[in-house]
């Protein structure tokens, strides 16, 4: 709906990214884990029934969450098939760690998560000597038969993708010997810090201009206490809220700034964006600030495609803001966009040009001719395809449009950040 400037002190919940890891290494330490600020989205608890069903038991104490771990190796068979609702981050992180373990399982997904390339990690998984049986495609559901011990591998990415990385450094945690990943392109390194913290040893190095991350099986994993920084990717929403917005003047507290996920706030200051950085501290191993986002006239920009990874969830939210900047956008290289919850590329392209934008699709991006500063005149409606994101950056066009935006279901805000609509209703009351 249109609404009126965005004002005051925010917090997003903790980082989706972080929690998943959080909960995945808190299972695999022997003895007790504490994590606080988890994000209780339902791709997170996916993953806490996962590993609740692998042995661990999980739960939460006052605010907090804490972990109790099986150790690495010890991982039990699971009884049922693993639900994995719409999330991705669970279903190859966790494939990862089966892949290593003398354990059988199946995963199931819902419609979204059905239709998503699995062959990324089945590949290298299986080179480590898993065997899956997957569905057509290479997609859920599907079965995977783990191997105890597993064979050591030394890993190109072929795409860049942090969940590639991640699967097959925890079927390296179990796995004898020295399994490395080479990275061409740097992307999220949550799982390396943090497994630093849960006492393994990371080995990583920059080798003419790529990264080969490497882990020494089987580890040793000993309990820690994590605390979760606020999710740049759910903190993104509203400082692109705040600045299309005029006259917002809006904080967002404790915001992760990891530089391998802030691209958005760097492109946001290259369209004109106001952003101040308060409070510059680290968290739980990661460098955190409170954003102050004041409105501001966005200009068009070419958006290079070197940072992309570095903001590979927040292009929905980008394509909104080009769309109500002066002048042009341009973004290539995203051919990952359309293997994501949905295939944000012609999902934000439809829901943008429903929503009155001027807009091409392109095979690798979207070229934005932005309104100027003017409201999209339309309201929609827009098809969200169990995509979250999609949601979300919708609704933010909605607040700077002339009518509203009609969306046809917000239900899988929940996946990722369940108190979204009520945080924008506040901020902007
Ligand atoms: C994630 C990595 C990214 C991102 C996803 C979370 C992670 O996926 O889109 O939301 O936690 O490792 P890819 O690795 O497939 O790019």
């Amino acid at each position: 709906m249109p609404s009126g400037p965005l004002t005051g002190r925010i917090r997003v919940p903790g980082d989706k990214s972080i929690s998943h890891r959080a909960l995945m290494f808190g299972a695999l330490a022997v003895g007790r884990s504490r994590i606080s600020g988890l994000l209780e989205g339902e791709d997170v608890l996916a993953t806490a029934a996962a590993l609740r069903a692998m042995g661990a038991v999980i739960e939460r104490d006052g605010e907090d969450w804490v972990v109790d771990g099986v150790g690495v190796g010890t991982l039990l068979q699971p009884e049922q098939a693993l639900d994995m609702g719409n999330s991705g981050t669970s279903t190859r992180l966790l494939m990862g760690l089966v892949a290593s373990h003398g354990v059988t399982a199946a995963f199931t997904g819902d419609g979204s998560l059905s239709k998503r390339p699995m062959g990324r990690v089945i590949d290298p998984l299986s080179l480590m000597g898993a065997s899956f049986t997957p569905s057509p495609g290479g997609t859920l559901p599907l079965m995977m038969e783990g191997i105890q011990p597993a064979v050591p591998i030394e890993y190109r990415l072929p795409v860049a993708s942090a969940q590639v990385k991640s699967a097959v450094l925890l079927a390296g945690l179990n796995t004898p010997g020295t399994t490395t990943v080479i990275e061409p392109v740097p992307t999220r390194d949550h799982t390396e810090r943090m497994l630093r913290g849960f006492g393994v040893d990371v080995q990583v190095e920059d080798v003419d201009g790529e990264r080969r991350i490497s882990v020494t099986g089987p580890v040793d994993m000993t309990p820690c206490d994590i605390v979760v920084p606020g999710d740049p990717s759910s903190a993104a929403f509203f400082a692109v809220a705040a600045s299309i917005v005029p006259g917002s003047d809006l904080v967002i507290e404790n915001v992760g700034l990891n530089p391998t996920r802030n691209g958005i706030f760097r492109v946001l200051e290259q369209m004109g964006a106001s952003i101040d950085y308060l409070d510059e501290r680290e968290v739980g191993g990661e460098p955190v600030a409170d954003l102050r986002v004041r409105h501001a006239r966005l200009k068009g920009v070419e958006v290079d495609p070197a940072i992309a990874p570095s903001m590979i969830d927040e292009f929905p939210v980008l394509f909104v803001a080009a769309a109500l900047a002066e002048g042009t956008t341009v973004t290539s290289g995203l051919e990952e966009l359309r293997v994501k919850e949905s295939d944000r590329l012609s999902a934000m392209a439809a829901a943008l040009a429903n929503a009155g934008a001027d807009l091409e699709e392109r095979g690798d991006g979207l070229l934005i001719k932005g309104s100027g500063g003017e409201p999209l005149p339309d309201g929609g409606p827009v098809t969200t395809h169990l995509d979250h994101r999609i949601a979300m950056s919708m609704a933010v066009a909605g607040l700077f449009s002339a009518t509203g935006v009609e969306i046809d279901s917000t239900e899988p805000i929940a996946t990722s950040f369940p108190n979204f609509m009520d945080l924008l209703a506040e901020s902007a009351a």
